[in-house]
């Protein structure tokens, strides 16, 4: 069943999405045959897969390269794609930005923090824009919790308010606590996606790494449903004591020649002139 933004509009009160980060072609495949309802090509990208330092190394190339790959593998999934550190610094920009990630097959685009004027250039512009509030990578140094004090949580409340009112159709709380984190999805009409933002949101994200066990470190907002960071690297030990061991390839890993042409091959090799073809 294909996930477009109206679907996912409706599933609020109703039943939570489920939406993960994605960047490549086979995973997506995997992703797309599960009933996930959203892929998101995060800046994680950059710190999980690209051994960048942090999120603002980013670029809008690196988006769209892994939005390309990603989208060949998923026909049912809805794709979000992030625009990168500085490339919304104006409206106009934001959209020209943003028109390049849907061409690489997003169908909706999230920008970080509070930028009401730049949601709604592009909202009138027909982009489907996903907003992104709390702890933003591209502009806090450090992860940590935010709109914790009374006033903060006023501040982080009016302000999805106030992007929502701009023409956000969606919105990501990242790292706040549940208590805003429910209030905020209870005035908003549209739905809210939480990471690390407790139980009440409309749905969760988790950053894919972190959702395999592929992340070696456990942070507090995440789930890992899979070690494969131990199940790769053992893969990889089994194989290196197989090759070293002569273990492997067995006969079912290679083919032989006929013993016709096996025969030819090797009075060829014992004298090339003799060979007639
Ligand atoms: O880039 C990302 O993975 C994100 C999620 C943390 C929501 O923005």
């Amino acid at each position: 069943m294909v996930k477009n933004l109206q679907f996912l509009q409706a599933q609020k009160g109703k039943r939570k999405i489920a939406m993960a980060t994605g960047y490549d072609y086979p995973t997506a495949v995997l992703l797309d045959q599960t009933n996930m309802d959203v892929v998101l090509i995060g800046d994680s990208v950059g710190t999980n897969v690209l051994g960048y330092q942090s999120e603002k190394e980013v670029t809008l190339d690196d988006i769209i390269h892994h939005t390309k790959a990603v989208n060949r593998g998923i026909k049912n999934a809805y794709i979000v794609a992030d625009l990168s550190y500085q490339t919304y610094t104006n409206p106009d920009m934001a959209l020209t930005n943003a028109k390049k990630l849907l061409a690489s097959g997003a169908n909706g685009i999230k920008l970080e923090g509070y930028h009401p004027s730049i949601i709604h250039h592009l909202h009138k512009n027909h982009i489907e824009v996903w907003a992104h509030i709390g702890y933003n990578a591209q502009f806090h140094e450090k992860a940590a919790i935010q709109g914790k004090s009374f006033s903060q949580a006023k501040q982080l409340l009016t302000e999805t308010l106030h992007l929502q009112e701009a023409g956000a159709q969606m919105v990501i709380l990242e790292l706040v606590p549940e208590e805003v984190a429910r209030a905020i999805t209870n005035k908003l009409t549209i739905p809210t996606i939480g990471i690390g933002a407790g139980r009440y949101t409309d749905g969760q994200v988790l950053v894919i790494q972190d959702l395999l066990g592929i992340t070696s470190y456990q942070f507090r907002h995440a789930k890992k449903y899979a070690e494969l960071n131990s199940d790769i690297k053992s893969a990889f030990e089994n194989y290196i004591k197989e090759v070293k061991e002569g273990i492997f390839p067995t006969e079912s890993n290679f083919t032989h020649m006929k013993e016709e042409d096996l025969s030819l091959f090797d009075e060829w090799m014992k004298n090339k002139e003799k060979v007639t073809n």
